[in-house]
C-alpha cells in the first residue's frame, strides 16, 4: 500500500506491506554511499539486509536506548559520514525505533545541510507515529528533544513483519499511540480495535489507518502550529507522569495511556480503559500523583498561565481546552479516585 504525504513544496511516499523491508533495494535509491543506522536492541539481520542492497554501505550500530539520542550519538553519525567521504548526494537510512529514527533524521538534516533520509521503522510506535511528520531531534542538557529540525524523509518503508521480534511491552507502547489517534480522530478505528483487537490478520490495516491519521494531521499542520497539537492527546499529564517516574519505570506509551483517561469525557472513559487494558496498558496510576501534577505545572510555567490540553468529547472528536492549574488537578484527581 502506498500513501503520499503532501507538504508545501515537497512530498514523499510511505510504502507499507508485509516483506516491505526486504524490498529496500528496489524501492530506495541505494546505489551510493549509505549510512545504515541501527541499535543493538534491533535484530542485526534487519540492518544487514539493507546493507546488502547498498552500493557502499556504512553500517553504524549504537547502544539501544534513549541515551543514544544525544550529542555523542549525533557526533558518531557525522564522524562515520565524514570518515567515509560522504557528499551531498549520499544518503542515510534508519533501521530502528524512534530513537534511531529521530537521531538519524537529525544527522541527515545537518550533514552538508541535508542529505537524503530514508526511514525503516522497526517498533510499532515508530511505524505509526515518529517515522512520519519530519520531527527529528536529540536530547541535550537533560532536556528531551530540545535540539532538532523539521526534516522530511524521502521515503518511509513500513513492514509489520519486523514487529515479530518486538517485546510485548514495546508493542503495547505503540498501541497507546494508535488508541490515541483513534480516540481523537477515527471513531471507526476505535470500533475496529474494540471488535477485533489487533493480530496478524489486521495489523497492517490498523497501522495504515493510524498512519493515515498522522499523515492528514501533518499535511494540514507541518510545523505544529495548530491542528498537530491533537497528537498531544494524553501528553500533557503523560509528560508529567513521565517526569515524575524519571523516564525509566514507565514507557512513554504507558504514560500517555494514563494521561488520556482524565482527558476523556466520563461517558467514554470506560470504553477507553477497557481498550487500554486489552492492549496491556495501565489504567490506574499507582505512582505519586502530586509529583506528576507538579511536573505538569512546571512545564506550564514555561508556556504561560493556563494549561492547554486535548479533550476527547466523543469517539473520534476532540478539542483543545484550557484550564487553570487547580481545575486541571481536580479533573485528574477525580478520574483516578
Ligand atoms: N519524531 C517524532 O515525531 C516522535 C514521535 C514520538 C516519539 N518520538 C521519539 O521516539 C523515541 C521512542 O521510540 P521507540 O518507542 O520506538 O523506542 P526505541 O527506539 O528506544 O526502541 C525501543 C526498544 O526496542 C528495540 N527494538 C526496536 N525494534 C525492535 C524489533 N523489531 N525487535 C526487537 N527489538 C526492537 C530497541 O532496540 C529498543 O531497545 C523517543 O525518543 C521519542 O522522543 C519521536
Amino acid at each position: 500500500m502506498k500513501m503520499t504525504v503532501h507538504l508545501p513544496g515537497e512530498e514523499y511516499d510511505i510504502l507499507a506491506g508485509h516483506g516491505m523491508a526486504a524490498r529496500a533495494g528496489e524501492v530506495l535509491a541505494l546505489n551510493r554511499r549509505v549510512l545504515v543506522v541501527t541499535d543493538d536492541g534491533v535484530p542485526p539481520a534487519y540492518a544487514a539486509r539493507v546493507c546488502e542492497d547498498c552500493a557502499h554501505p556504512v553500517p553504524v550500530c549504537l547502544p539501544a536506548g534513549e541515551a543514544s539520542k544525544s550529542m555523542d550519538g549525533f557526533a558518531t553519525l557525522l564522524r562515520a559520514m565524514t570518515d567515509a567521504g560522504f557528499t551531498r548526494t549520499d544518503a542515510v537510512v534508519a533501521v530502528g525505533g524512534g530513537v534511531v529514527g529521530d537521531l538519524s533524521g537529525f544527522a541527515a538534516s545537518c550533514y552538508m545541510r541535508g542529505v537524503d533520509f530514508y526511514n525503516i521503522p522497526t517498533t510499532l510506535l515508530s511505524q505509526v507515529d515518529s517515522s512520519v511528520g519530519g520531527k527529528t531531534a536529540i536530547n541535550f542538557a537533560g532536556i528531551k528533544n530540545i535540539v532538532g529540525s523539521f526534516y522530511q524523509p524521502k521515503r518511509v518503508l513500513i513492514d509489520p513483519d519486523l514487529l515479530d521480534t518486538l517485546p510485548p511491552r514495546q508493542f503495547s507502547n505503540g498501541m497507546a499511540e494508535i488508541v490515541k489517534m483513534a480516540m481523537t480522530s477515527d471513531a471507526g478505528l476505535l470500533s475496529l480495535l474494540e471488535e477485533e483487537g489487533v493480530g496478524p490478520g489486521n495489523l497492517l490495516t490498523v497501522i495504515c489507518r493510524a498512519l493515515d491519521i498522522k499523515r492528514k494531521v501533518v499535511e494540514q499542520d507541518e510545523k505544529e502550529s495548530g491542528l498537530r497539537r491533537i497528537l498531544n492527546f494524553g501528553h500533557t499529564l503523560g509528560h508529567g507522569i513521565e517526569s515524575a517516574e524519571g523516564l525509566t519505570d514507565l514507557l512513554h506509551g504507558e504514560c500517555v495511556a494514563l494521561g488520556m483517561i482524565p482527558m476523556t469525557a466520563p461517558a467514554l472513559r470506560e470504553r477507553l480503559c477497557a481498550l487500554l487494558a486489552r492492549f496491556g496498558l495501565p489504567t490506574r496510576y499507582t505512582g505519586d500523583l502530586d509529583r506528576a501534577l507538579a511536573a505538569v505545572v512546571h512545564d506550564k510555567k514555561k508556556s504561560g498561565d493556563e494549561l492547554h490540553y486535548v479533550y476527547v468529547s466523543a469517539p473520534g472528536q476532540c478539542e483543545i481546552r484550557h484550564a487553570s492549574v487547580p481545575e486541571f488537578s481536580a479533573m485528574v484527581r477525580e478520574a483516578f479516585v
